[in-house]
């Protein structure tokens, strides 16, 4: 795929990598304070993953619930991330949704409204309020549409089909990245003084999960750790409890929560509302953990249906609210031959979301390395064990802004630092061997490692089947270094290098976290461990020389809420306990 072309060079105060959410803020950001920006991304500038994002973005605007406040959404958040997000993200996450909110309203995202011009919020699982702001069940796609017409207005560059490969380096600070355009494979070789990633999460590991082919593929994460950063959190990965189980080509396509949020009902085989054995009081609205591993539980009882999964049932609404509020949902199934008015919708848990990452500061979403900076899906730090819907936009947008201003600022104060030739030479050659490696093995090793991911890391975990995992990634590690050579795929080969990493990261944090929390349940350690409210961290395993040889894992210490924030979280606790006496 590389060709004979000579590379494209270019120079820029800010690269940014991904053209989501998440990166279209970051340049939005760059651009507001007079420096050159530019985005890459390996899909359509209008068609990331956040697209996909359907049911909506939360903010504690309390216009339907008015007794809603920031502290809550924060309490709410840290509660049902079973205490292992970081405090201080979270706080200032939920502290700047509102002005979230208020900016893409400014950019022109047509939020739903009431009669009398308020903003609508719906439920989503586990929130205490109603803070889930959304347009009909197609939220991420009109931020996007309205992030990428504000882009076009400030004439920002956007180079799309591009695939990053490498970061570079100077003295230790990022100053650019490699990689070749996918449609003729010409390198591209940007100088930069500061790199934002934005490149989204690595769910893709898993055989089912809510991304699209070659999206998602942790390219981010292995980006960062090869030059350094930490990833924290990684054995945290969200198990939607609604994907679609058949057609195979749409398996684990995303069923949005907001068919919950709007009054879905979950039924086994035997047509049992069977959330009141798993949450009574919630039921379909208790968290997305809890409701994963309830489809989970009576899928493997013996309870599922025909294909596996159980039915999520809306045919009770008044068919105009289906299609007003869930228009792309009744579209979706439509074109399967299921009218979700009449019809239930069979659904079963599909790999959605990673709540680890890079390891940021808050403040600035700055990793350890200088000049690199990151924002969005591809960081950890805001979800804990069980991500809120509807935070994940919020996210996006809020530290893409934050990492532009860094980023930004990083750029202006330490002068952008050349290219070392030597460096691009090496990892060009690199390359040049990897696209050698016949294209085919490539992909059947992603389909392999992808199964082994779903059967020995899913919904529900035991060190055996971790083990076992470990034992198969390293043979298909093997395999992809001992390929034959052929018609190259170096996307594809790419895909699996960071696969390979981001997936063993996966299985080794989920082998050390000897405990239940979450979304990570072990049959062997069916309780949670309070010496377990810690961070697992894996950083790159250096020899003396430098190279990277591996990974190594250890834990840090969370920091404790602020005093307004703990002071709802003891209200909670206490309302909790007086509702389990009554
Ligand atoms: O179910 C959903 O619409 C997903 C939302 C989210 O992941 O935040």
């Amino acid at each position: 795929m590389l060709s004979a072309h000579e590379p494209l060079h270019v120079s820029t105060d800010v690269l940014v990598i991904g053209t989501g959410g998440a990166g279209l803020r970051a340049a939005i950001e760059i651009d507001m304070r007079g420096q050159r920006v530019l985005l890459v991304g390996k899909r359509p500038k209008a068609d990331a993953h956040t697209v996909l994002a359907a049911g909506g973005i939360n903010a504690a605007l309390g216009t339907l619930d008015p007794a809603d406040t920031w502290q809550i959404h924060a309490a709410d958040t840290l509660k049902e991330g079973r205490f292992l997000g970081d405090p201080e993200a979270v706080e200032l996450l939920c502290r700047e949704a509102p002005g979230v909110i208020e900016e893409l309203v400014r950019y022109g995202v047509p939020f739903a409204r009431e009669r009398d011009g308020r903003l609508s919020q719906r439920y989503f699982g586990a929130h205490r309020y109603r803070r889930t702001c959304f347009v009909g069940d197609y939220t991420g796609q009109a931020i996007i549409s309205a992030l990428v017409q504000e882009v076009e207005r400030r004439r920002l560059p956007i180079m799309e089909r591009v695939y990053i490969s490498d970061l570079l380096t100077r003295d230790g600070h990022v100053n650019g990245a490699l990689g070749f355009q996918l449609a003729d494979g010409r390198e591209v070789i940007v100088q930069a003084g500061a790199v934002i990633l934005a490149t989204g999460g690595h769910i893709h590991i898993y055989r089912r999960s809510s991304s699209r082919r070659r999206e998602n593929t942790g390219d981010g994460m292995a980006l960062g750790f090869g030059v350094g950063a930490a990833l924290a959190d990684m054995e945290l990965v969200q198990f939607h409890p609604s994907g679609m189980v058949w057609p195979a080509e749409l398996e684990g396509s995303l069923v949005t929560e907001a068919v919950r949020g709007e009054g879905g009902q979950l039924l086994n085989s035997q047509g049992e509302r069977f959330m009141s054995r798993y949450d009574a009081e919630r039921m379909e609205l208790s968290t997305r953990d809890r409701v994963a591993l309830a489809n989970y539980s009576e899928i493997i009882g013996g309870r599922g249906t025909e294909h596996g999964g159980v039915w999520l049932d809306v045919s009770h609404l008044e068919p105009t609210i289906i299609h007003e509020r869930l228009p792309r949902m009744y579209a979706q199934f439509a074109a399967v031959g299921v009218d979700i008015t009449k019809q239930p919708m069979e659904i079963a848990p599909t790999a959605h979301y990673s709540m680890g990452g890079l390891q940021v500061r808050p403040q600035t979403h700055a990793t350890a390395v200088p000049g690199l900076f990151a924002a969005g899906e591809v960081t950890a730090g805001v979800h804990g064990a069980n991500r809120l819907g509807g935070n994940s936009l919020a996210e996006i947008l809020l530290f893409g802004r934050i990492a532009g201003e860094a980023a930004g600022r990083y750029a202006q104060e330490n002068a952008g630092l050349p290219l070392d030739k030597l460096q691009i030479a090496q990892k060009r050659q690199r390359l040049v061997q990897l696209h050698e490696l016949e294209g085919t093995t490539q992909r059947a090793l992603i389909d392999d490692l992808q199964r082994t991911l779903w059967e020995g890391a899913g919904v529900v975990r035991s060190a055996e089947g971790l083990e076992q995992a470990l034992v198969h990634l390293a043979e298909i590690r093997g395999r992809a270094e001992a390929s034959p050579q052929g018609a190259g795929d170096l996307a594809a080969a790419l895909d699996l290098r960071s696969m390979l990493l981001t997936a063993e990261a996966t299985l080794r944090a989920a082998l050390m976290r000897t405990e239940s929390r979450g979304a990570h349940q072990r049959v062997d350690f069916p309780e949670a461990d309070p010496q377990w409210q810690r961070t697992i961290v894996v950083v790159p395993r250096r020899t003396d020389d430098g190279p990277n040889t591996g990974i190594s894992l250890s834990t840090a210490e969370l920091t404790e809420p602020s005093l307004e924030v703990a002071v709802v979280l003891d209200a909670v606790e206490i309302e909790a306990a007086g509702r389990l006496l009554e």
